[in-house]
């Protein structure tokens, strides 16, 4: 058994990061467990999180165990947790209850908690003296582990809980089964060293650590042969990437490597303001497929709060840095977080982000009200708002950013704009996709224009999404 510790996932060294290349294998015994079983797994939080999840898939495939979508019917339920706020805690301890019932009356059933919450020593102290039916836990820095936990586990039959505290190395050829056939996701960094005083993920993930180049370049060039239209680039906090790694290579040339691949489209998550350079925005510019969308979380626009949250940047320099995205990049969409009552944000500091809302005019946003998690400094920050007003702050700020999602909306009607289609639309007949901008279009159209991006003329448009017909003039 190890247990998560707080204190140990803040620790940062100057050690060197080790890539392990070989260090997934699926014992022999292991190789046929699932055979005639199904898995179920549930995931929550962000990307990186259904990136991971379409790891352990493969894992449990390669395991032989069959994906099921129906939780009632599976042999082995996985929950990928988040731990970002709160609600991420309710989600998963609702939901938990749920797998109970089933347990009752097939005690046969597995039960695996892991993501983001496993690294909680709070959740995991609860995870094993309030449920002690649940069978696995494991963390973020050990999931191509998960066989040999899972081998524990049967030979034991008693709670296994292997979550680690440490900085964290990368593991590369883990196996992947991914959720798409056109758009992938593709880790470019793992953790985060800039410890915003709100945030979780520094203890959840552990220290920044960069894929190295040819790893990331090799993953893209063969996601192209095997015919992916898109590649989102992940990470914490791409504009850092590479800084860690012992030889001059940045984000910027990151980007141009990849953009040379001749994928149709690249993206990234997430953009941290304070590391987004002139290079990186001329390259942007530059490269037709890299795509014209940048989340920029803002947080805050009162230089007060920013400070609190340790964000290191002031709203005149957030606003610099959107204008000059804005001047170079054409046609550009910019999304945003923002997080409101946040321990001391006045009422004047609530209007001073209202005030970049109204200047920026956001394409869309996240927004959130603060939550409090352990072991964070902001945790302990004093908070005079009540829910009431927590909850006014966040309605005032959403119809704010509803109204300037509209109005961007409403600049694409009429026009002709490329839509990778990706997917069937919860509307009958229709098929959805993304624009360049990360617009959802819906269209009235084949589904042999599946997977294709194609040009599609935009007949009416709404808050959050807008539809479409194939323009075939173009
Ligand atoms: N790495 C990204 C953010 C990842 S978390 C960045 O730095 O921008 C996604 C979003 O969740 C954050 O941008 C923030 O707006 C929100 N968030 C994080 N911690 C939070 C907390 N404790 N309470 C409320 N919102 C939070
Ligand atoms: Fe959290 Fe800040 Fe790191 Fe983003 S940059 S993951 S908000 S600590
Ligand atoms: Fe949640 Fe972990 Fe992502 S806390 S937001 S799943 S990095």
């Amino acid at each position: 058994m190890n247990l998560p510790n707080l204190k140990e996932a803040k620790i940062r060294t100057k050690e060197q990061i080790k890539i392990i290349h070989d260090d997934y294998k699926v014992p022999t015994k292991m190789k046929t467990i699932g055979k005639n079983k199904k898995y179920f797994i549930k995931t929550y939080g962000c990307q990186m999180n259904v990136h991971d999840s379409e790891n352990i898939k493969a894992i449990l495939e390669d395991m032989n165990f069959t994906e099921t979508f129906e939780m009632e019917n599976a042999d082995i339920i996985l929950l990928n947790t988040c731990a970002i706020r709160e609600n991420a805690h309710n989600k998963l301890f609702g939901f938990l209850g749920r797998v109970k019932h089933l347990k009752e009356n097939n005690p046969d059933i597995i039960c695996v908690i892991c993501g983001c919450m496993s690294q909680e020593e709070s959740v995991v102290n609860d995870i094993k003296s309030k449920y002690k039916w649940v069978d696995i836990v494991f963390g973020t820095h050990n999931l191509h582990k998960f066989p040999n936990i899972l081998e524990e586990f049967l030979s034991k039959k008693s709670q296994e809980i292997e979550v680690f505290s440490i900085e964290g190395n990368v593991y590369e050829n883990i196996p992947v089964k991914r959720d798409s056939k056109y758009k992938a996701w593709v880790n470019i960094m793992y953790g985060c060293d800039k410890f915003c005083t709100y945030c979780i993920v520094p203890y959840t993930r552990g220290k920044q650590r960069s894929r190295r180049p040819l790893d990331i370049i090799s993953e893209v060039e063969s996601l192209v042969n095997d015919g992916y239209k898109e590649v989102t680039l992940l990470g914490q906090n791409v504009n850092a990437y590479g800084k860690d790694l012992k030889i001059e290579y940045t984000m910027t040339n990151l980007l141009e490597d990849v953009a040379k691949t001749g994928i149709d489209r690249i993206r990234f998550v997430t953009s941290h303001p304070w590391d987004f350079n002139d290079e990186m925005i001329d390259v942007i510019a530059k490269y037709p497929n890299i795509m014209p969308y940048i989340h920029l979380p803002l947080q805050s626009g009162s230089n007060k709060i920013l400070k609190l949250m340790g964000r290191r940047y002031t709203k005149e320099q957030y606003i610099e840095l959107f204008n000059k995205i804005k001047e170079k990049v054409k046609g550009v969409a910019i999304t945003t977080d923002i997080i409101v009552a946040f321990p001391g944000e006045t009422e004047q500091d609530f209007n001073d982000t209202l005030d970049v809302v109204n200047t920026c005019k956001f394409d869309s946003a996240f927004t959130f009200i603060f939550s409090p998690r352990v072991g964070t400094p902001a945790a302990k920050m004093k908070n005079n708002l009540t829910e009431k007003e927590k909850n006014n702050r966040l309605y005032k700020l959403n119809e704010l950013i509803n109204k300037y999602a509209l109005e961007k909306n409403k600049e694409y009607l009429g026009k002709t704009v490329k839509v990778l289609l990706e997917d069937f639309s919860e509307k009958d007949g229709k098929l959805m996709g993304y624009t360049d901008t990360m617009k959802l279009i819906n269209v009235k159209a084949d589904k042999k224009y599946l997977g294709k991006i194609v040009d599609v003329k935009i007949t009416d448009v709404k808050t959050w999404s807008m539809d479409g017909k194939i323009d075939k003039r173009v």
